[in-house]
């Protein structure tokens, strides 16, 4: 690698030239030969084509100062041409190295990359199935926001201010909202029942409504609690609809999910929405009824709130469409509705036999694959 500019050059015998340019094209083909590491190639390609040091670059800067300007124009096409000539056969051999490496490092016969196909997460899927046994009553799929009002998610379902029912809700609330009337301020909805609210201000009755969502409390993690979790919640409303409706409703949906041998019974409870408000319980479908782990030998689960939707929830609806400036559809005599709601965790970890509600957002796949 002795190669240098020549410095003496006789730009007035053409025969001069011609060997200087010759022999730089000769020094340029034994050297890209001897390039064959990767290194070696980024060395050469530094030595002649670097901007300022490159001998290809020097050359030109060299050889033109000391050219007579007679000379000048023609010397320049010949070097020119040199250059591109030089630039090719590097960018050629560089090509030719690339492709002789990939076939020494393909080999035909080892065995493809597998890629697995993609399941359903069991909570989605739980959630899904419950939807579809609506969907196939005739209800709608409504959703709604998981940053909500105090209006959506207390106020209008019938949470007054400082009722103590606010507290089982262990609500998240965001932060800076005191300066805001309270019905505005902005919180994690801790239930789905809000978008019942949302869909009755956005359309008059009749109305049959499956909401599935994400919901967001302030409980403390444990085996059966999340401060994320998710809820199917249900709304009918049209003239008419009665407590039995409900109970049919409910005892058919049961039955679609958990299968038909499956019996429900209904227990009073309190729901500030709903007036008369029950708990639903199953029995047990693991066991039927005779009592095992999964009902923890009771033969019964308890499944659902739920219970008819009280009057001032409709009037609350009305005052705010009115403020829309929409007619009152809901406070009217004939019209009453029902409303349910339930928990998609809880009922995948039954149908599901898991003991731990963290294994569903821990992405363990160990545990995933089990529902593949
Ligand atoms: N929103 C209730 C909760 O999170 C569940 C519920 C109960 C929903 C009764 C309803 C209902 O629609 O009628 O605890």
């Amino acid at each position: 690698m002795s190669y240098e500019l020549p410095s003496n050059i006789d730009f007035s015998s053409p025969e001069s030239v011609s060997k200087a340019l010759a022999d730089l094209q000769a020094a340029f083909a034994d050297e890209v030969q001897a390039a064959h590491s990767a290194d070696a190639r980024e060395h050469f390609r530094v030595r002649w084509f670097g901007d300022k040091a490159g001998l290809v670059n020097r050359g030109a800067g060299a050889w033109i100062k000391a050219i007579p300007s007679a000379e000048k124009r023609e010397f320049g096409a010949k070097f020119n041409a040199v250059k591109v000539r030089l630039t090719e056969e590097f960018q050629a051999a560089g090509a030719a190295r690339s492709s002789a490496t990939m076939a020494a490092s393909l080999d035909l016969t080892l065995p493809g990359t597998r890629r697995g196909v993609g399941v359903e997460h069991p909570l989605t899927r739980t959630m899904r199935e419950m939807v579809a046994v609506f969907a196939a009553l005739g209800y709608s799929v409504a959703l709604g926001p998981e940053v909500e009002t105090d209006f959506f998610n207390f106020e209008a379902l019938n949470f007054p201010p400082n009722h103590p029912a606010r507290d089982t809700q262990d609500t998240l609330v965001i932060a800076d909202q005191s300066s805001r009337p309270s019905r505005e301020r902005l919180l994690m909805r801790t239930h789905t029942s809000p978008v019942q609210i949302r869909s009755m201000i956005a359309g008059p009755p009749p109305l049959r409504l499956v909401i599935p969502g994400k919901v967001h409390r302030n409980d403390e993690s444990d085996a059966t609690h999340s401060p994320i979790f998710h809820q199917v919640e249900g709304l009918c409303v049209d003239r008419g609809i009665t407590f039995s409706d409900l109970k049919g409703t409910l005892d058919h949906a049961m039955k679609a999910f958990f299968g038909s041998s499956v019996k429900t019974r209904f227990f009073p409870s309190f729901f500030p929405f709903t007036e008369p408000s029950a708990d639903v319980q199953i029995s047990c479908p693991f066991c039927g009824g005779a009592g095992c782990r999964k009902c923890k030998h009771s033969g019964w689960i308890e499944l659902l709130g739920c219970g008819m939707v009280d009057p001032a929830v409709f009037a609350a609806v009305d005052a705010r469409r009115v403020e829309n400036g929409l007619e009152p559809a809901y406070d009217v005599s004939g019209i009453s509705g029902f409303a349910f709601g339930m928990g998609v965790e809880r009922i995948a970890m039954m149908k599901y036999g898991v003991g731990d509600i963290g294994q569903f957002y821990s992405g363990d796949m160990r545990f995933l694959q089990q529902f593949a």
